[in-house]
């Protein structure tokens, strides 16, 4: 039996990195795909700033235009490819492509942060698809695992590097020595860090991630504004060292955890640089390598790794969602993402976790007593210590029991109010395996 031949007309929005990548992409695997699904896939328009620049892609000038409601609007367009980035105007082009009935792909994180919710509900209420496997951590897959095969698993925590600029720049830092400043500016060098690194370094990219992977996870309602967030840009190598030498490596995670606070259930998500021991699988991702590890209470622990972003590996994401989109238009069917309940968002002062503490201290005897004093007042217990002296002072690292935050927050304030401190240094959450 002959498979039935079904052309998909698609527009994109946007041609830059990922959409180049992607034209590159379809044209190379046309053949492939006609063979494999019965879909001809073809390019009927492209929307982009400026129409004079000069661009290297298979398909002809005649097809671009620089007013994107074209391409939203188009009768040749089934399938729209939102490829441009930002909140404006991808918010409204994308929204009228849905109610005009068509399914649209997104690579577009920071949009699915802030308005991912009244999206999905636009495309149900539409019966098409909304599509951003590209969204979170470019090509790995994990957004179709969150929706399909792990939409019925109890998952009690979701921790990801899923920033490549940060693990990069922390990679040198760790392996290399470098400062920060320097690492950053390598990273730029290298194209993995944009001129403006901000987004980046100080963890909003990160954060808008947490919030889509932690909506679909825990099926809960949650948005860039709900994450709690550090960035990296106070981390040096010294600090680098000391995890070393206390059997730890520091990365970016972005974290989304279930809590039972008094039977009452909740979710903190989080992005902060984090303690991680050497022997945890997310201490051996390096570079600028993404991951997430994903534990459940039946399946019990799973990672997924690959590049997080660049051209091809996103567009890759891209089209696998684009041929899923077009093979449901062929059934005449749509991929329900369901519905997000509202779930209680746990501020960060009621986390329970580990910390890293460095407290440098004058360097004579019975300090560390009244140190370790504060720290039990403030129910914060000490699991190992280190001391260093130092010329005239001497400094102190400890690893603490798990305590409340609020409780430890308090406790540095305390300390910070002691004559013998000279200063509190660097402070980390320390991420457990348990
Ligand atoms: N690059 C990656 O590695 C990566 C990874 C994962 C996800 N993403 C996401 O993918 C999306 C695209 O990223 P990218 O790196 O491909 O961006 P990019 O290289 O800056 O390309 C953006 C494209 O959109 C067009 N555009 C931008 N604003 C527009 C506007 N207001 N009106 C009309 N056209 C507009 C630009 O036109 P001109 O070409 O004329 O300037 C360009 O073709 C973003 O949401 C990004 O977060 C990217």
């Amino acid at each position: 039996m002959s498979m039935e031949q079904v052309n998909v007309n698609i527009g994109l929005l946007g041609c830059g990195t990922v959409g180049t990548s992607l034209l590159e992409l379809l044209y190379e695997q046309r053949e492939a795909i006609l063979q494999r699904t019965g879909l001809e896939i073809d390019v009927t328009k492209v929307s982009v700033r400026d129409l004079s620049k000069s661009r290297n892609v298979p398909i002809e000038q005649s097809l671009f235009t620089d007013d994107p409601k074209q391409v939203v609007e188009s009768a040749e367009v089934d399938v729209v490819i939102e490829v441009m980035g930002g909140i404006d105007p991808s918010r409204e082009l994308i929204s009228k492509a849905l109610e005009l009935g068509k399914s649209v792909v997104t690579a577009n994180k920071e949009l699915l942060a802030a308005h991912g919710e009244e999206l999905y509900a636009l495309a149900e209420q539409s019966g098409v698809d909304l599509l951003f496997e590209a969204a979170v951590a470019g090509a790995i897959p994990i957004i179709r695992p969150l929706r399909e095969s792990l939409v019925g698993e109890p998952i009690t925590r979701i921790m990801g590097i899923v920033n490549g600029t940060t693990n990069f720049i922390l990679t040198k830092m760790s392996d290399e020595g470098m400062p920060y400043a320097e690492a950053l500016e390598e990273a730029q060098k290298l194209g993995y860090a944009e001129s403006d690194p901000t987004a980046d370094v100080e963890g909003h990219d990160a954060a808008a991630k947490a919030a889509i992977i932690a909506s679909l996870a825990f099926g809960g309602r949650v948005s860039s504004s709900d994450v709690y967030v550090e960035g990296i840009t106070e981390i040096t190598p010294e600090d680098l060292q000391f995890a070393h030498r206390l059997g730890h490596c520091i990365k970016l995670l972005a974290i989304a955890e279930k809590q039972d606070s008094n039977g009452e259930e909740s979710l903190c998500v989080r992005v902060h640089p984090s303690m991680v021991p050497l022997s945890h699988p997310l201490a051996n991702v390096q570079e600028s390598f993404n991951a997430i590890f994903v534990e459940g209470d039946s399946v019990g622990d799973l990672m997924f790794y690959g590049r997080g972003a660049g051209g091809q590996p996103t567009a890759s994401a891209v089209l696998g969602d684009l041929i899923d989109a077009s093979c449901n238009i062929k059934r005449s069917s749509s991929a329900s993402i369901g519905e997000f309940r509202s779930i209680r968002i746990s501020p960060v002062a009621d986390l329970e976790t580990r910390y890293f503490l460095e407290v440098e201290v004058d360097d004579r005897p019975g300090v560390l007593a009244q140190v370790a004093a504060v720290l039990g007042e403030h129910n914060v217990s000490i699991q190992s210590m280190e001391q260093e002296g130092l010329e005239s002072e001497a400094r102190l690292i400890f690893i603490t029991h798990k305590a409340l935050e609020s409780d430890f927050q308090a406790a540095i304030d305390a300390l910070d109010e002691l004559q013998i401190v000279r200063s509190i240094g660097t402070v980390l959450r320390v991420i457990g395996i348990d």
